[in-house]
């Protein structure tokens, strides 16, 4: 049967979902969006008592008023903003389902928002679906992906309605400074847009770079939507369940879009999204300085192969340019899924995006098989 006659024309306008196998044998993936480490037990627990009470119906659409109670006390303690439970936070299914149904409540068909790039690709793909456009402002990984208020500030037209900025990011690994972060908002302010602000790798944060939420800056509360989700800080991304924190107005106009799209987030694991919210986060510290060593290694890696790389400041991703080996990024990544046995992810048209989530000792195995591959290239 042909199938094309019943199918949307913006069916045409998305690029076909593809989940990459990521456990094949011999394989190992440098690439991982999934961290690694085992999530806290005390989120576990939670889940099985919800399960044995039963609490398997729909929640508030907005979420429980227990776990948006826990999410007021977790931004005021890691975030240092307040919000009002009630009226200003959104629990959805994960980051994901919030920026599809932000979007949604955002943007008519011609709008643009502006992001850096490279960017997370669904924002574009969602912009996209609703005949909006992201409009990229280049960065270089030379400069580490350093965005600059002048570069963004030539890419507004009448029809911005919003940035959207990703700290830490994805897939450059850049964590905004507070100084950089000013001038975004001195520029929203300015031009009167909005700033989403998807900050749902907040806990990883390396050296001496610091995480800001954007919501705490001087007239930001008013104008931000800060995305925040359990899925990277505790190793859940299966729970899907993210949030969204932003004035009581912006969160009414997304609720309609959130509700026909999934209702409310699943009861039981916005169960043990209030276990781990609740509980102090010191279990993490030995994890991060694990990473952290990983991300050492690849940066040494990197360096004894003069790959140029952005330095992985946050996030847990490095991306680099593979350029010097005369292979586009898509060339290089097959090449080296077929000849050495490693997954990457891509990051543009010559970056690969390298992942801190491989345990010991495969992750060093996938460096070395990385290095003998770009010399075998030589
Ligand atoms: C920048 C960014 N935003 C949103 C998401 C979606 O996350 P979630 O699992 O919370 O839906 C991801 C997932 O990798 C991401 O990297």
């Amino acid at each position: 049967m042909e199938y094309q006659r019943y199918l949307a024309a913006r069916t045409e306008r998305i690029r076909p979902g593809r989940q990459t196998s990521v456990n094949l044998p011999g394989l190992i993936n440098m690439g991982s969006g999934t961290p690694d480490f085992e999530p806290p037990d005390f989120v576990f627990e939670a889940m099985r008592k919800a399960v044995d009470e039963r609490q398997i119906q729909y929640t508030l659409w907005a979420g429980t008023t227990e776990l948006r109670e826990a999410i007021a006390v977790k931004l005021e303690r890691e975030n240092r903003f307040t919000v009002d439970p009630e009226r200003e936070i959104l629990v959805t299914s994960g980051a994901q389902e919030a920026l599809m149904s932000i979007f949604m409540a955002l943007l008519d068909p011609g709008d643009e928002i502006i992001t850096p790039a490279p960017f997370y690709g669904v924002y574009g793909e969602v912009a996209h679906i609703l005949g909006a456009s992201l409009v990229p402002v280049e960065t270089t990984v030379e400069s580490d992906f350093t965005v600059t208020a002048d570069a963004v500030r030539a890419a507004i037209t009448p029809r911005t309605k919003a940035l959207v900025l990703v700290s830490p990011n994805n897939p450059t690994g850049t964590v905004l400074p507070e100084e950089t972060l000013r001038e975004m908002a001195e520029l929203a302010l300015e031009h009167n847009l909005l700033v989403i602000s998807d900050e749902i790798y907040e806990h990883y944060v390396f050296g001496s770079h610091r995480h800001v939420s954007l919501a705490t800056l001087p007239g930001m509360r008013e104008r931000t939507i800060s995305i925040y989700s359990l899925s990277k800080g505790y190793a859940l991304t299966g729970l899907r369940v993210g949030y969204v924190v932003a004035p009581a107005p912006l969160i009414e106009a997304v609720l309609p879009f959130h509700h026909a799209m999934t209702i409310c987030a699943s009861t039981v694991a916005q169960s043990g999204a209030v276990a781990a919210l609740r509980e102090p986060r010191d279990w993490f510290d030995p994890i991060l300085a694990e990473y952290d060593r990983r991300r050492r290694l690849w940066m040494t890696m990197l360096d004894g192969l003069g790959l140029v790389y952005g330095e992985p400041q946050g996030a847990y991703y490095v991306a680099f340019d593979v350029s010097p080996t005369g292979l586009s990024s898509a060339e290089f990544s097959k090449r080296m899924r077929e000849e050495a046995g490693v997954i990457l992810g891509s990051a543009g048209a010559n970056l690969m995006r390298g992942s801190l989530m491989q345990a010991s000792p495969q992750f060093e195995e996938g460096l070395e098989r990385i290095g003998g591959f770009v010399k075998s290239l030589r």
